[in-house]
């Protein structure tokens, strides 16, 4: 049995990207492997959260995470920081990363770009935790989306770079992984190429939104004046539709719009009120169940308390080993 390993910061409601690119291969997973899922938690700290938001955030997604389909009976759910061997590991691992190769991270660059007046070390070592996240169950698969990859790399690299200072095969070298093809990942509505929250908040089209919700950000979805001549490419905008289509409806009702799209016969209201109504139809059990869930404060409370548990058992074996291999003993 593999085990696998991820999560997802509670920066705010889980969006469309969030379920395609990780969500929906929880789901999948959990059926035949030992996995973990957890609530970065302490990621989400390097944009200051205030209090109340940070624990409302890490509820809204435990509730999420359990309405759209993770069964606490047969994956491990837990919030990161009910685990704070996390935070030993990344320390010992901290040791053996040269701080020139977390300048170079893509994520981190584009933070300082984004964020200059907050470039704090939690940025910088962002990576480094991350690897830890997944090191401390020893995964061998982390279901990501697309703009998570490079942060596997560097896991790999770090779990490399220990196995051969100490000698010893300890960690396996996890892969990024999405169900049965490459990673994905989800443009948003606003023509951009990534489903952001960080972007333009209707460019998201979120688990907690509502049919009408839903429904008024894709029919404001931006689009173009439509090809000129058959054959003509796409523009960035129009291909996004496309391909939140290709997530949610049947081969069938992509097909229907590719035709037209390529007789420039194409009407975009048209293709987005089908496509509001496949994100509606996909959406709604969830929808209905996160509702549900809301006011279930102490069956949220006892999934987080039986998570963190088991979570903390496989955490103290590998904290038990990493010490003796390092040479920390005890007297
Ligand atoms: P985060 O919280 O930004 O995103 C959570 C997951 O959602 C995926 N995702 C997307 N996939 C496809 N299209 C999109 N538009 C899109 N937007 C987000 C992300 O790829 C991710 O899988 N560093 C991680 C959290 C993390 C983690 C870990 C993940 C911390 N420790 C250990 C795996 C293993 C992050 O910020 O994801």
């Amino acid at each position: 049995m593999d085990r696998v390993v991820s999560g997802i910061r509670p920066t705010g409601y889980l969006h469309l990207g969030n379920y395609f690119g990780a969500l929906r291969n929880f789901i999948k997973m959990q059926e035949e492997n030992e996995c973990f899922f957890f609530i970065a938690d302490y990621h989400s700290l390097t944009t200051h959260p205030t209090p109340q938001d940070l624990h409302t955030n890490v509820k809204n997604i435990l509730v999420e995470y359990i309405a759209a389909g993770l069964d606490p009976e047969k994956a491990t759910i837990y919030v990161q920081s009910d685990v704070p061997q996390v935070c030993e590991l990344s320390l010992l691992l901290s040791m053996n990363v040269y701080v020139g190769e977390l300048q170079r991270v893509a994520s981190f660059k584009e933070k300082v770009r984004r964020q200059p007046d907050n470039v704090n070390a939690g940025l910088l070592t962002y990576p480094v935790l991350m690897a830890a996240d997944i090191l401390l169950h020893r995964a061998d698969k982390v279901p990501v989306g697309k703009d998570q990859e490079q942060h596997l790399e560097l896991t790999r690299d770090f779990a490399q770079r220990f196995n051969r200072i100490y000698k010893n095969e300890y960690f396996k070298l996890p892969v990024a992984y999405n169900f049965g093809s490459e990673l994905v990942k989800i443009p948003g509505l606003d023509g951009s190429t990534k489903m952001s929250k960080s972007d333009n908040e209707n460019s998201c089209i979120y688990l907690a939104d509502s049919p009408e919700v839903i429904r008024k950000k894709v029919m404001k979805a931006v689009s173009d004046s439509g090809p000129a001549a058959p054959g003509e490419p796409k523009s960035q905008a129009v291909e996004n539709l496309f391909q939140l289509m290709r997530a949610v409806s049947s081969p069938d009702t992509v097909q229907y719009f590719e035709d037209q799209y390529q007789s420039c016969s194409i009407r975009y209201g048209d293709m987005k009120k089908q496509l509001a109504a496949d994100i509606i139809a996909f959406n709604s059990p969830v929808f209905e169940r996160i509702q549900e869930l809301r006011s279930m404060d102490d069956y949220i409370s006892k999934v987080a308390r039986q998570g963190a548990e088991k979570a903390r058992e496989s955490a103290e074996r590998t904290i038990r080993d990493i010490r003796s291999i390092i040479g920390i003993k005890q007297f």
